[in-house]
């Protein structure tokens, strides 16, 4: 299956760390959550993996789901592949075939919630997770510091001769925030510890290359 986004040039390595680590850590015939599977690029990469673990996939969109329901067949000795159609803004109207999960996965679709609406996804992800159980979020985040602005031009400009592919960039620190809006209003890291605490679950970053990051949350044993 290729990757649906391909512009990023460093994601590849991130997702594959991302994979990697659901894939290490979920128990065998463990449940995942994936919260805006979209066509389901990144549940692929941890079933390629991992093909005993049941699927949830949620999602806004009903032809993203027919997409992931045809590029993520059911696994071996029943393990499920089961797609929701749903809101993550309104999620007491989400109806998940159980109520619990060992791993739930997010991959690029909080910076299109408002802050409200993420915390709100982190503390009903925290209930939804067994004892032990992580949450992994990836996702840019919100650049915060106009002083240190320069540096992050500079990483893209790295990138993009390094990879020769640009990356969303912006003038100057003025810019980047008239930038942001309703479909692209990314989360500062220090909410995300913040909200994970919140919600008692024990951040962590995995991976942090300039403004994208690999973040998890664990729920205590
Ligand atoms: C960039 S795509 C994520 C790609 C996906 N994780 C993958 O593996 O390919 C963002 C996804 O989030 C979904 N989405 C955005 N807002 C949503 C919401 N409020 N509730 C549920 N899904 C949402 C979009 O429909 C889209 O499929």
């Amino acid at each position: 299956m290729e990757d649906p986004i391909q512009r990023h040039p460093t994601r590849a390595e991130q997702l594959d760390i991302l994979a990697t680590v659901l894939a290490d850590t979920v128990p065998e015939g463990g449940r995942l959550l994936d919260l805006g599977v979209g066509t389901g690029y990144v549940a692929h990469l941890v079933l390629s993996r991992r093909p005993d673990l049941d699927l949830v996939g949620i999602d806004l969109k009903q032809d993203s789901l027919d997409a992931a329901k045809t590029n993520l067949p059911n696994g071996p000795n029943g393990a499920r592949r089961d797609f929701v159609q749903g809101d993550l803004n309104r999620l007491p109207e989400i109806v998940l075939p159980h109520a619990s999960y060992d791993a739930v996965v997010c991959a690029l679709t909080f910076h299109d919630l408002a802050d409200t609406a993420k915390q709100a996804v982190i503390e009903w992800v925290a209930q939804c997770l067994v004892p032990g159980g992580r949450f992994v979020l990836y996702d840019r985040l919100r650049l915060t510091e106009a002083a240190a602005f320069p540096l992050q031009q500079s990483l893209w400009r790295r990138i993009a001769q390094v990879h020769g592919a640009a990356m969303r960039d912006a003038d100057d620190f003025d810019a980047y925030v008239a930038d942001l809006g309703q479909t692209n209003r990314p989360a500062a890291l220090e909410d995300y510890l913040t909200w994970f605490r919140d919600a008692k679950l024990s951040p962590a970053i995995l991976h942090l290359h300039g403004n994208i990051a690999l973040l998890s949350a664990s729920r205590a044993s």
